[in-house]
């Protein structure tokens, strides 16, 4: 009996290693013949917005760690009562919780997480001003708020600098900008480096925010955690008199 269990066992590694095999070199084929720019808009926008309901799902399936992980932005935010921006934040887990503390507003570009994050803000009693938008188009005047966040949402974003451009534009001088998401390790290990590849496979953009910051004249700070350090929260704070900067747009495949 035990024997056959065994084996029984052997055979879910061998098939799930198969079938994982098998996705990443669909992934893979995939990818080698589309845009990451095209993946977002075409596959992973309208899952947001169709799927919206089904997003807790993943801090389920990770017992909370993603969560854990979103939440590392709340220890950089200003004082209670600030005017605190999120962009993509998604089914709204944490701009509830922003919203017990701060004056918020937030913006997504999927109609269906609006509408979940607004069912929930109202079940608890709270407020936020929320818009369906883009990142690339913040429909709020420069210096409008004290901070602006970001998790998991930036590593999406196409275009890099002409997001940052726009959120670094709506933050006052002398607030912040904090972006949490997955990334390369600093120490350059390995298994890091292949959950980035990973991630980029799926048709996302692994970067380091750091010097995207510098060069808008942010200070700023950096701090790793999670599996091989695989997560990152990067904190630019807005100096007093710099220049708004004109983007030049990249696009990398
Ligand atoms: C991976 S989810 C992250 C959600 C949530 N912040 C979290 O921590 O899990 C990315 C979110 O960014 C939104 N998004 C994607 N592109 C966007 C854009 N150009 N402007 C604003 N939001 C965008 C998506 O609709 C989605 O809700």
């Amino acid at each position: 009996m035990n024997g056959k269990r065994q084996r029984d066992k052997k055979w879910w590694w061998i098939v799930g290693l198969a079938a994982g095999a098998l996705t990443v070199g669909l992934l893979a084929w995939l990818r080698r013949r589309t845009h990451r720019r095209t993946i977002q808009r075409r596959f992973w926008n309208p899952v947001y917005d169709r799927l919206a309901h089904w997003y807790d799902g993943v801090d389920w399936f990770t017992g909370n760690t993603t969560h854990r992980w979103r939440r590392s932005a709340l220890r950089y935010l200003p004082p209670a009562g600030s005017r605190v921006l999120e962009i993509g934040f998604g089914s709204g887990k944490l701009h509830t919780e922003m919203a017990r503390q701060h004056r918020m507003a937030g913006l997504d570009l999927a109609p269906g997480m609006v509408h979940l994050t607004r069912r929930r803000l109202a079940a608890r009693g709270l407020s936020s001003r929320l818009a369906v938008g883009s990142v690339y188009a913040l429909p709020w005047p420069a210096e409008s708020f004290d901070a602006v966040v970001s998790t998991f949402a930036f590593s999406t974003f196409p275009d890099a600098e002409a997001a940052l451009d726009e959120m670094v534009r709506v933050t006052r001088p002398g607030g912040r900008v904090i972006i949490v998401d997955a990334g390369e390790a600093s120490d350059g290990n390995r298994v890091a480096h292949l959950l980035a590849r990973l991630w980029e496979l799926m048709g996302d953009y692994m970067r380091d925010e750091v010097p995207l910051m510098e060069a808008r004249g942010l200070a700023v700070e950096r701090e790793e955690y999670g599996p091989w350090n695989a997560v990152h929260t990067v904190v630019g704070a807005k100096q007093i008199g710099i220049a708004p900067r004109h983007h030049s747009s990249i696009i990398s495949k």
